[in-house]
């Protein structure tokens, strides 16, 4: 018998019970739903709303639930619809009278809202755990990278070179910043609904405060009916949970790029590569790729979040029990390719003469060129002029500039002398680069240390 059954002449068909069960989506939150309704029994016992005896029976039934649904000597059932009536059916089933007290002052709607809060904040952790787990891995292959120097593009043109550490420490930042939103994001949704009951309140006098500090929770949610209304917390999740995967995805392509026959920047472990099952010599960057394309089904899982709640009117409606499903497959997506992008990184190999070798056609030293004349007196914008002249001219001759003898730059500008190729060697444009946060390569120690959370002094980190 449904526990909600007691005006109901016939019963629902099963078809129905199928459409409306949300227990193999939800079943994953009974540590928090019974966690939950633990405080809640303390709560009521401690205000004389439930015997204390009542109170220790329910406590210790729920604890006997949990023990079992963990080592599998209990199961959670369809029958039941979702988890919450799946625990509460369990609790009656094991104390009887007690059990059916449990849901005094209480609503399904401020337990969802609760449960569904303490497993997202549970997750945020997780999450940022993986991502601090990424950027550990990044510093690593950084700190061995600062003086590999390879293109950097815009328009994926070669534009100007810098060190490969640098380029990865770039998506450190990145991630650093999805950690703290995590962390933001967090603070909202760690803020307790119970006691909203099903929208109004509860006629009980109940301690919400108790029910908090019990649950670790920092606030009490202020308006009942923004408590079991709003989702909010659960979008803004979903959202940074998609910057992540944006992150994610656009290194994934890089990756995929570096590892072509075209580029060979990179050489990606066999672990994490696969093959063709007709091309006998294909490795594929399958890890990237999946990465990469699962970045669609996080973005999917916030757009289904935010139309699913742009049409509710207060308070709460069916709709919602949606949002799991949605947030789920996220956050079981994002930690996963996280976990295998970690793994991706710590064992691809760097080939730093491919990425040196790369810097050498595609004038990247054309901006420092410019920059030398002007430290000999001209205006930038006369020098932008004259070096764009200047690469037309090697063009045609397929030469570098620095293939150039001085006398044929001379024709170019009477400023240039012979310090000219060493303003303009490769490494050069790199380690001049000395603005916080250039690419020089004591720059990007600077960052590395910072980073790591130590600092440089002579030249040593500390
Ligand atoms: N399974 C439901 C959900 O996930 C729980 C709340 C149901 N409340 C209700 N009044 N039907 O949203």
């Amino acid at each position: 018998m449904k526990l909600w059954a007691g005006r109901f002449q016939n019963d629902t068909s099963a078809l129905m019970d199928d459409f409306n069960s949300s227990i193999a989506v939800d079943s994953r939150m009974y540590k928090q739903d019974i966690q939950g309704s633990i405080a809640h029994a303390k709560m009521l016992a401690k205000c004389g709303i439930i015997t204390a005896a009542e109170g220790t029976e329910i406590c210790e039934g729920l604890m006997s639930i949990l023990n079992d649904l963990r080592n599998g000597a209990a199961a959670l059932s369809v029958d039941a619809e979702d988890v919450h009536m799946n625990v509460e059916t369990l609790l009656i089933q094991r104390i009887g009278e007690a059990g059916k007290r449990l849901h005094t002052a209480r609503s399904r709607n401020d337990q969802v809202a609760l449960d569904v809060r303490m497993y997202l904040r549970d997750a945020a952790d997780e999450i940022v755990a993986l991502l601090e787990a990424l950027q550990s891995e990044l510093l690593e292959v950084a700190g061995l990278n600062v003086d590999v120097i390879l293109p950097g593009y815009t328009h994926m043109q070669r534009a100007q070179p810098i060190s490969f550490a640098h380029h990865l420490l770039a998506y450190c930042e990145m991630f650093s910043r999805d950690a703290e939103r995590i962390g933001e994001a967090k603070k909202r949704i760690n803020v307790m609904p119970l006691g909203a009951g099903a929208l109004a309140g509860t006629t009980y006098p109940i301690d919400r405060e108790y029910v908090a500090k019990e649950l670790g929770f920092d606030a009490v949610c202020l308006n009942s009916i923004d408590a079991v209304s709003d989702r909010d917390f659960v979008l803004e999740f979903g959202f940074d949970l998609s910057l992540v995967m944006m992150h994610l995805s656009r290194f994934s392509e890089e990756i995929i790029l570096w590892s072509t026959t075209e580029f060979g920047f990179i050489t990606l472990d066999d672990a994490y590569s696969t093959g063709s099952s007709i091309m006998p010599q294909k490795k594929n960057p399958d890890a990237a790729e999946l990465v990469r394309g699962k970045t669609g089904r996080v973005f999917g899982d916030l757009m289904g979040l935010l139309t699913m709640m742009k049409g509710l009117p207060l308070a709460y409606n069916k709709d919602m029990q949606e949002d799991k499903e949605l947030v789920f497959d996220s956050l079981d997506t994002v930690a996963m390719c996280l976990r295998v992008f970690t793994d991706m990184i710590k064992t691809m190999k760097v080939n730093e003469d491919a990425m040196l070798q790369a810097t050498l056609d595609g004038f990247l030293n054309a901006t420092d060129l410019a920059d030398y004349l002007v430290t000999k007196g001209e205006s930038f914008r006369n020098a932008h002029e004259i070096v764009g002249q200047v690469v037309v001219a090697c063009e045609k001759q397929g030469k570098r500039i620095e293939d150039l003898t001085l006398e044929a730059l001379q024709e170019f500008s009477a400023r240039v002398k012979p310090d000219v190729y060493e303003a303009i060697s490769i490494e050069n444009c790199v380690s001049r680069r000395k603005t916080s946060g250039g690419t020089a390569f004591d720059e990007v120690r600077k960052q590395l240390a910072r980073l790591r959370g130590t600092s440089i002094e002579n030249g040593k980190e500390i």
